[in-house]
């Protein structure tokens, strides 16, 4: 079969990278993705990738059979609805469903309704609601913008002053647009986090290997939060652990989920601060996680071309993890965060081999000069029989390819270690 994939990211090169192993898949065919992805099997296409509309009639002219949704904005603009209602098999929940990660007001109140373990919290929409609110709540004090901010609309603030300043510039200042008009104000949780990543058909839930994400830029988790910066796996969690994640968290979901009549059959990530008083969600997205996904996928032995046309069915096809550990290590470029500096010319990216790997995020650029083209530019995988192995390997491939003025965290997967 031929596969449509949307996206441009490491985790989208890590998708197609698997797909293209895949003995039912054909073809992939991936949206906008980038010139370095393509391979015999895999070609890249400009479509544009909110209009469902656009979409169905390519997949209906080339006849492609399944789509498989990366980010989360196509979703929560409703492709995977239009995709279907053309009979074109998609993985990924319709507009309902992806509300849960494009609405943090949304997310807290369907966490609240369904007594889903989370922060406590109230929703605001200016800088007076958050100065009337703050004697709720003890520092640090966490504010959210509402709508999709590219995981950058959250301020985790250590004073009054600091929450106000940050109230300040969502509200009155607009930086994230119509996503910041509206807030939450919750309650900081302290804890270590994991991501709890599953196939989800609206009825169950089909866990993958569990990782753990470092958001923030520099080592020790200090420094602004990014999109991901490295993530170890897979975390074995104590049976009693996943017994209460899977009873108090899990279920809970899924009955919202089913209550709410939301079409899902896609991949449901659980974002959990795992607290002295148990697992709270921070937050639910409705797409794999970047860079999780990048070791997720290797983690598994599955044909991913079975699993994902199942789940675009209804279907959840067993999880077989393999018994590798792995690390991945984001190489991100020079200003990133707040503004990537694109256009450096990054080094000859060594041979890939079976247990270590580069996933191309912001790389543009042809092979023979490849170039600087996004935020979090290289995406390093290692594999290995303990994650000690794992982790040096990636490294030693890390020192590698950068560049100067690149940036690292030295320290993925300390903590777990
Ligand atoms: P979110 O986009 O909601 O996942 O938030 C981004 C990151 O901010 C999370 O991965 C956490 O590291 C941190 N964070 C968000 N909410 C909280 C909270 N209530 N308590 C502690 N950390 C939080
Ligand atoms: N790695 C965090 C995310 O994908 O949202």
């Amino acid at each position: 079969m031929k596969v449509l994939v949307i996206g441009s990211g490491g985790r989208e090169h890590a998708i197609v990278k698997t797909l293209e192993k895949s003995v039912r898949v054909s073809a992939v065919i991936v949206t906008p993705g980038r010139p370095s992805f393509a391979s015999d099997k895999i070609s890249c296409i400009d479509l544009p990738s909110t209009d469902g509309e656009v979409l169905a009639q390519f997949c209906k002219s080339e006849h492609v059979e399944l789509v498989v949704v990366g980010p989360e904005v196509p979703l929560v603009a409703g492709v995977a609805d239009t995709l279907r209602s053309y009979g074109v098999s998609t993985v990924g929940p319709g507009k309902v469903g992806a509300q849960l990660e494009g609405s943090k007001v949304f997310s807290k109140k369907f966490m609240e309704k369904y007594g889903v373990p989370t922060a406590p919290f109230v929703e605001v929409s200016s800088v007076e609601d958050v100065k009337s609110s703050v004697k709720e709540f003890t520092a640090p004090y966490v504010l959210k913008a509402d709508g999709l901010a590219a995981g950058k609309g959250v301020y985790i603030c250590k004073t009054e002053e600091e929450l106000f300043a940050s109230a300040d510039e969502l509200f009155n200042h607009n930086i994230f647009g119509d996503a910041g008009r509206v807030a939450i104000l919750e309650q900081f949780q302290p804890g270590w986090e994991l991501s709890y990543i599953g196939l989800c058909n609206g009825k169950q839930f089909e866990a993958l290997p569990l990782s753990q994400d470092h958001k923030r830029l520099l080592d020790n988790d200090e420094g602004p939060n990014t999109g991901g910066m490295g993530v170890v796996g897979p975390l074995h969690l104590k049976p009693e652990l996943i017994e209460q994640i899977e009873s108090e968290v899990v279920e809970p979901t899924l009955k919202g989920i089913r209550s709410e009549d939301m079409l899902y059959n896609g991949i449901l990530y659980i974002g959990l601060m795992i607290t002295e008083e148990g697992p709270k969600v921070i937050e639910y997205n409705v797409r794999f996680g970047d860079p999780e996904t990048q070791i997720i996928l290797p983690l598994t032995k599955n044909d991913w071309g079975e699993v994902f046309l199942e789940l675009s069915q209804g279907n959840l096809v067993p999880i077989q993890p393999s018994s590798d550990f792995a690390t991945c290590v984001v190489v991100a470029a020079e200003g990133y965060p707040v503004k990537a500096i694109k256009g450096a010319a990054l080094p000859p990216l060594p041979k890939d081999t079976e247990k270590g790997f580069i996933f191309h995020a912001g790389v543009g650029g042809e092979e023979n000069q490849l170039v600087v083209d996004g935020g979090r530019v290289l995406n390093v995988v290692a594999l290995g029989e303990s994650l000690g192995e794992a982790r040096d390997r990636c490294y030693g491939i890390v020192e590698q390819v950068r560049w100067v003025g690149s940036q690292i965290r030295t320290d993925i997967g300390k903590k777990v270690l």
